[in-house]
């Protein structure tokens, strides 16, 4: 796991754009994985900036969301389709044929599940999923007990993500306590796993994950699984983390060596 600790939010968004801009670059086909929430908003602006100024091309990129609050249309404010495409896909030139977001108002939800893992497959799997981390560990919503190799299904959420969410919708009673999300195996399938964390209140979760035991409880300790995966931190959420100051070396290490190949 390649741990990247930056200075704040900003240098966050920027490291992680500039991943996800040479994935593009390599592959202009990529599929990227992606996430909505405060955490990702700073990554979709330095890569609006950079199709804006330097041309980045997303016509060939396709894209699979990981979640979306079950019950809520997607024209409501606050469904994960219109927070990706106000936010990012209206800003890009993404096109609207290659993005699936899941169906919040889906009846056969079983059925929509199966079939959105097997769009995932066709479209050759996600090739880069970037993703937020909730207090209470969970990627995607797959909230604590979920198994390690859950598929995409419904999720009940948490009072405590409810409560967290509760922010966006003005009142907590307005919160959907249901989602349709990605499951751990799902992520896990990816090739590539990029994981962001910003802010003091996530620096046990983030604590948990990185370091502490591979656990149903936590399922972003499931990334410990996975043989290539970043995780970029600004401070505070490193804060806990024991071991950041070799973390931290590892980069300036790697840093060094990449300086003397390219001299
Ligand atoms: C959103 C998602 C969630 C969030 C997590 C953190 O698509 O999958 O796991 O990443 O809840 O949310 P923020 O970034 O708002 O703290």
């Amino acid at each position: 796991m390649r741990i990247i600790i930056e200075e704040n939010y900003n240098a966050l968004s920027r490291k992680a754009a500039a991943i996800i801009a040479r994935e593009i670059t390599v592959k202009p086909t990529a599929v990227l994985g992606l996430a909505t929430g405060s955490t990702p908003l700073g990554v979709y602006e330095e890569l609006i900036k950079m199709h804006k100024k330097e041309g980045l091309d997303f016509s060939g990129v396709r894209t699979f969301n990981l979640d979306e609050y079950y019950g809520l249309n997607p024209e409501h404010p606050e469904s994960y389709h219109t927070f990706m495409f106000k936010n990012f896909f209206e800003k890009v030139n993404v096109k609207r044929g290659n993005v699936s977001i899941p169906d919040g108002m889906v009846v056969d939800v079983d059925q929509f599940c199966t079939d959105y893992e097997k769009h995932i497959r066709d479209g050759g799997g996600i090739d880069l999923q970037l993703l937020g981390i909730g207090r209470d560990g969970h990627i995607g919503f797959n909230e604590p007990g979920s198994s390690l190799a859950s598929r995409t299904r419904l999720k009940t959420l948490t009072e405590e993500t409810v409560r967290d969410n509760a922010r966006f919708f003005g009142r907590k009673g307005q919160v959907p306590h249901f989602a349709i999300t990605m499951g751990v195996g799902t992520i896990l399938e990816a090739k590539k796993l990029l994981m962001l964390a910003s802010g003091e209140n996530k620096a046990e979760a983030v604590r948990n994950a990185i370091e502490g035991p591979v656990s149903s409880q936590v399922t972003a300790s499931a990334l410990q699984l996975h043989p290539k995966v970043s995780v970029i931190l600004d401070g505070p959420a490193a804060s806990l983390l024991k071991r950041r100051d070799y973390y931290a070396y590892v980069e300036k290490m790697a840093s060094q060596v990449q300086a003397e190949v390219e001299t």
